[in-house]
C-alpha cells in the first residue's frame, strides 16, 4: 500500500505535493513525509499520523522559506516493516561523506530480499536508521550512484536486484532537474503537466494539476524533467505510451456537501448503477457487444467460471455464483485470492477467469491471476472499477462497473456496480446454456428499475438512523440470510466491523444452530436480510431460534414479509423482483454500519489499521 507523490516544476511544489498526499490517504494513513531539493541541500520533515500532523510538523521550516523547493517526492504510509513511527516513515535517505543528505526515495510496495541486500551494505559502512525494508532502496542507490553509475542507470541496477514489489520516487542532490521513478507489482502513474511532470500511486492524486497521465507497465523505470518524460522498460530499451485524459471531473474525488466521502458513495449508488448499465443494456436485450469483440469469443467457450477476489470483491464474487450456477447453468467456484494463489488448483478445460477488484492493484488478486495464467486457462476476464489498472491490463477482457472514483476504505457504490456488472455477464453466459430470449428480456426490464429501487432504498436512511442507536453499546453482532442472501449478510457484517470496530459475523442462517446460537442473549443484534423468497419460511424458523434465546432481532424486509416481523425492529424496502434482491438489500446494510460508526465517533473514511488499495501481500 502506501502513496508516492512527485513534482518537478518552475514552481514550488510543497502544496502540490500535500494536496496529493491528502488525496492518497485512503492508501494508508498511520505516518507521512516530504522531501524537497532546495538547491544546496535535500530538506526532509517526516510525521507520524495523518497528512495533517505532517504539516503542522512541517510549519516552522514553511515559515522560514526551507520548504519552496521545485523538485520533490512525498509519501503516506500504511506500516508493514516497522512501527508507524516517524523514524519508519519515507521519505529514507543516504547520506554523502560529509553527513548531508546525497538522495531521497519514497517506495510502496515490499522488497522481499531487503535483508541480504541490508547484510551487503552494512559491510559496506552503510548506516540503518530505520526498521523498514525500504531503506535498502536508498543505500543501494548510494552505492551505486557512488561506484560512477547515473542516477537513472543506478535506479535500474538497483530494480534488477529487487525481489517483491515497488513503486519508487527518487531525487538525488547533484540531480536537481529530474525525478526518477519505477514500478514492478505496485502502481503508478506520469502526470503530463506543461513545464512541469508529476507521478503519483494513483491518479486522483494529480488532478489538482492535471488530467493527462502515462500508465507505467511493470518494470518500467522513467525520467521526469522539467518538459519531458522518456520511459525505459525492464530491458533498458526507449518505450512510448499514449498519453490518456482522465474521464471522471475533479468533483468526483471530492466530498462535497455531504460529511464523509462513504456517506456520498452510499447516495451515489443509483446514478452510478446507471452508469454501469449504460450502453450496455437495451429496453429488453444485453448490449453484448459493448464489451469489445472478444467478449463473445470468450463467452461462447466458457465451460466453467473460477472467481477470484478480495474483500468485499469477494462478496459480489459469492453473489454472482448463485447468478452463474442458477441462470447459466455453469459450474462456478470462488476463492480468496490469498489462498488461491498458494494453493495446487485444477482448472477444467474450457474456465473462464473472473477477478473481481474495485481497484485493480490488489496484490493476491494479481498474484492469483498471474499464477492461472500459467494454468489451463481459456481466457480471464476483471471486473473493475480503475482503466488502466494492473488487473485491466494483465486480463484478456475488462468489464468496467463506471463507479467513479471510491474514496472511503469501506467499499460501497464499487460493491453494488460489481454486482451489476457481474449479473450482465451472468446474462451472456446465459444465452449461450438456454436463456430465453423472453426471460432474457424480464431480467433486463427489472434491471432498467434498478437505480429507482435503489433511491428507494436510501429513503430509509432516517429510519435506519434511529435503529443505529441499538448498535452503539454492543460489542458483537450476527448477520444472517439464506442463498443469496448470505453473502449479503457477509457484506453487513463486514462494513460494520470495518467501521463501527464492532465484532460481526455473518452465518448462513440454517447454521445457527450449529454453533453460533450459543452467542445469542438479549445483548447480542441479529441482523437479518429477509426478501419475499422461497427461502422465506425456512429463514423464519431460525429466526424464531434466536427470538426464543431472548436475542435481538433487527430484520431487512419487503412489502410482502414485513407483516411477519412486527414485534421486531424491521426496515421496509419496496418489493422487488428477486434477482435485485441482493443489490437493493445491501443499502440499508451500507447505511446501518455507516450510523453506528458515526455514533460511536470513529474514523469513518479511514478505519484503523485498514487501506483501500492493498498493494502488498
Ligand atoms: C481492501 C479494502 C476493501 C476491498 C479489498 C479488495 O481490503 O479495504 O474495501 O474490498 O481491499 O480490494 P479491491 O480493490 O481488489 O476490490
Amino acid at each position: 500500500m502506501c502513496g508516492i507523490v512527485g513534482a518537478i516544476a518552475q514552481r514550488p511544489v510543497k502544496d502540490i505535493l500535500i494536496e496529493g498526499l491528502k488525496r492518497l490517504e485512503y492508501r494508508g494513513y498511520d505516518s507521512a513525509g516530504i522531501a524537497l531539493h532546495q538547491g544546496d541541500q535535500i530538506t526532509r520533515v517526516r510525521a507520524a499520523g495523518k497528512v495533517a500532523d505532517l504539516e503542522a510538523a512541517a510549519q516552522e521550516l514553511v515559515q522560514a522559506g526551507k520548504l519552496d523547493g521545485k523538485l520533490g517526492i512525498a509519501h503516506t504510509r500504511w506500516a508493514t516493516h516497522g512501527k508507524p513511527t516517524e523514524r519508519n516513515a519515507h521519505p529514507h535517505i543516504s547520506f554523502s561523506e560529509n553527513d548531508g543528505p546525497k538522495l531521497a526515495i519514497v517506495h510502496n510496495g515490499i522488497i522481499e530480499n531487503y535483508e541480504i541486500i541490508r547484510e551487503e551494505l552494512k559491510a559496506k559502512g552503510y548506516e540503518f536508521t530505520s526498521d523498514t525494508d525500504t531503506e535498502v532502496v536508498a543505500h543501494l542507490l548510494n552505492s551505486l550512484v557512488t561506484s560512477g553509475l547515473s542516477l537513472m542507470n543506478a535506479v535500474q541496477a538497483a530494480v534488477a536486484q529487487f525481489e517483491g514489489a515497488y513503486a519508487l520516487g527518487v531525487i538525488e542532490l547533484s540531480n536537481p532537474e529530474r525525478l526518477i521513478c519505477a514500478r514492478l507489482g505496485s502502481p503508478l502513474v506520469i502526470g503530463i503537466g506543461s513545464g512541469e511532470n508529476f507521478i503519483a500511486s494513483d491518479a486522483l492524486a494529480l488532478l489538482q494539476v492535471t488530467d493527462r497521465f502515462i500508465y507505467l507497465e511493470d518494470g518500467d523505470v522513467a525520467e521526469l524533467t522539467l518538459d519531458g518524460v522518456s520511459v525505459f522498460n525492464s530491458e533498458g530499451e526507449a518505450v512510448e505510451y499514449p498519453v490518456t485524459k482522465f474521464e471522471h471531473g475533479v468533483d468526483s474525488a471530492s466530498k462535497g456537501e455531504y460529511r464523509h466521502y462513504m456517506l456520498k458513495e452510499i447516495y451515489e449508488q443509483p446514478e452510478v448503477v446507471k452508469h454501469t448499465l449504460e450502453g450496455r443494456i437495451s429496453q429488453d436485450k444485453l448490449l453484448e457487444q459493448a464489451f469489445g469483440p472478444k467478449a463473445a469469443e470468450l463467452f461462447d467457450q466458457t465451460k466453467a467460471v473460477q472467481i477470484v477476489a478480495c474483500g468485499t470483491s469477494y462478496h459480489s464474487g459469492l453473489v454472482a455464483k448463485y447468478w452463474i450456477e442458477e441462470l447459466a447453468g455453469i459450474p462456478c467456484n470462488i476463492e480468496v485470492a490469498s489462498e488461491y494463489r498458494y494453493r495446487k488448483t485444477v482448472l477444467v478445460d474450457g474456465t473462464l477467469f473472473i477477478t473481481i477488484s474495485q481497484s485493480g492493484e490488489t496484490a493476491d488478486t494479481l498474484a492469483a491471476l498471474k499464477e492461472a495464467k500459467k494454468r489451463n486457462l481459456m481466457g480471464s476476464l476483471v471486473v473493475c472499477n480503475v482503466p488502466g489498472s494492473s488487473l485491466v491490463r494483465e486480463s484478456d477482457l475488462c468489464i468496467l462497473t463506471n463507479a467513479g472514483p471510491e474514496i472511503g476504505v469501506a467499499s460501497t457504490k464499487a460493491f453494488t456496480t460489481q454486482l451489476v456488472s457481474l449479473l450482465l455477464i451472468t446474462i451472456a453466459l446465459a444465452r449461450r446454456n438456454g436463456l430465453a430470449e423472453t426471460a432474457e428480456a424480464e431480467l433486463i426490464r427489472q434491471l432498467h428499475k434498478l437505480p429507482q429501487l435503489l433511491a428507494d432504498s436510501l429513503e430509509l436512511d432516517e429510519a435506519i438512523q434511529k435503529v443505529s442507536e441499538q448498535f452503539a453499546d454492543k460489542h458483537n453482532a450476527l448477520f444472517l440470510g439464506r442463498g443469496i442472501m448470505y453473502p449479503v449478510a457477509l457484506e453487513g457484517a463486514l462494513k460494520l466491523k470495518e467501521i463501527s470496530y464492532i465484532h460481526a459475523e455473518a452465518y448462513p442462517a440454517g447454521e445457527l444452530k450449529h454453533g453460533p446460537l450459543a452467542l445469542v442473549d438479549a445483548d447480542m443484534p441479529v441482523v437479518t436480510v429477509a426478501p419475499n423468497n422461497e427461502l422465506l419460511d425456512k429463514l423464519r424458523s431460525n429466526l424464531e431460534e434466536v427470538r426464543a434465546r431472548g436475542g435481538q432481532l433487527f430484520v431487512v424486509a419487503d412489502d410482502k414479509t414485513v407483516g411477519h416481523y412486527s414485534d421486531d425492529h424491521t426496515i421496509t424496502l419496496n418489493e422487488m423482483h428477486s434477482i435485485l434482491e441482493p443489490i437493493v438489500f445491501t443499502i440499508p446494510l451500507q447505511l446501518l454500519s455507516y450510523h453506528v460508526a458515526v455514533l460511536k465517533g470513529t474514523d469513518v473514511d479511514q478505519p484503523r489499521n485498514l487501506a483501500k488499495s492493498v498493494t502488498v501481500e
